[in-house]
């Protein structure tokens, strides 16, 4: 008797980088071998795509565990009940006025937890509610290729930025939140501000699966670049991350309900379009915690 394996594809996307898998049904619990290939695929090309996911938040933190181990976030207040390693993105508010979840979360380009000394290695989008506008899905997300934008690099600044580190800093972050009067939520309080302080990332990476060079300084949480005269390494911050807003090197994902992402957070910095408004928006996040980077 022929027994035939159900077929798997990863179809690049046409952008430098990011993949469509289709033939997993994740609320189905994939088989081991269909996680070998969505790892494979993920870190072949930093971002995978399933469409037409219909799971609940436990299968959503079940399909997340094979990644690696899950991370609770630590803006827990925004967890998903009963699942720990979940949280709501979302501008929904509850009666009282509060947002039901983070409601700000990438409005400058950036890469998970590159604040923290173990920066997420992977992160797991999934989306719930998303918001239209005259039939045109609305809340994109935008990732860009932190090593073709590393390899597209002059050799000149190649020199100056291998080896040298970059300071990442949450507290910084949530200042230039608020000076583009984008913060919607409370400010850091002085535990929260203890619990995470500047930490220090080589500005290149190597990726710790695949050994690809990558730019690792974020418009978002990077404050400055370590070692170099304070004019001169601003500038050199400029640069890089406008660097790694040019569309050559992104992948637009534009969202429908049932979308299952993963990316990978050292080959990638993403972005989220805010376009929205009030348009109810809901998605659930998983966060992979990864190794110190080298
Ligand atoms: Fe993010």
């Amino acid at each position: 008797m022929q027994v035939t394996e159900a077929r798997r594809t990863a179809t690049p996307l046409p952008a430098p980088i990011g993949a469509e898998i289709t033939g997993i049904d994740v609320a189905s619990s994939p088989s081991e071998s269909d996680y070998e290939f969505m790892r494979d695929a993920l870190h072949k090309y930093s971002v995978i795509v399933l469409r037409g996911q219909d799971i609940t938040p436990q299968q959503q933190q079940e399909f997340a565990s094979h990644f690696g181990e899950l991370r609770t976030s630590f803006y827990n207040r925004y967890g998903v009940a009963d699942v720990p390693a979940l949280s709501i993105v979302s501008n929904l508010k509850r009666e009282d006025g509060e947002h039901i979840g983070i409601a700000d979360a990438g409005m400058l380009w950036h890469t998970d937890g590159s604040y923290l000394k173990t920066p997420d290695m992977y992160t797991v989008l999934y989306g719930l509610q998303i918001p239209h506008r005259d039939g045109k899905a609305l809340g994109d997300t935008v990732f860009s290729s932190a090593w073709g934008a590393y390899d597209a690099l002059p050799d000149d600044v190649k020199q100056v930025i291998d080896g040298r580190p970059a300071v990442h800093s949450f507290t910084a972050h949530i200042e230039k939140k608020r000076a583009k009067g984008q913060l919607k939520r409370a400010p850091l309080t002085a535990q929260q501000r203890d619990a995470l302080p500047d930490v220090e990332h080589p500005i290149v990476r190597r990726h710790p699966v695949n050994g690809r060079k990558c730019l690792f300084v974020t418009e978002g949480h990077t404050s400055q670049i370590v070692g170099l005269p304070e004019k001169e390494g601003a500038e050199l911050l400029d640069f890089l991350t406008e660097h790694v807003k040019k569309p050559e090197f992104h992948y637009r994902h534009t969202w429908r309900k049932g979308d299952l992402i993963v990316w990978d957070n050292c080959a990638v910095q993403h972005l989220a379009v805010f376009d929205y408004g009030d348009i109810p928006r809901r998605l659930h996040r998983a966060g992979i915690a990864g190794p110190v980077p080298v």
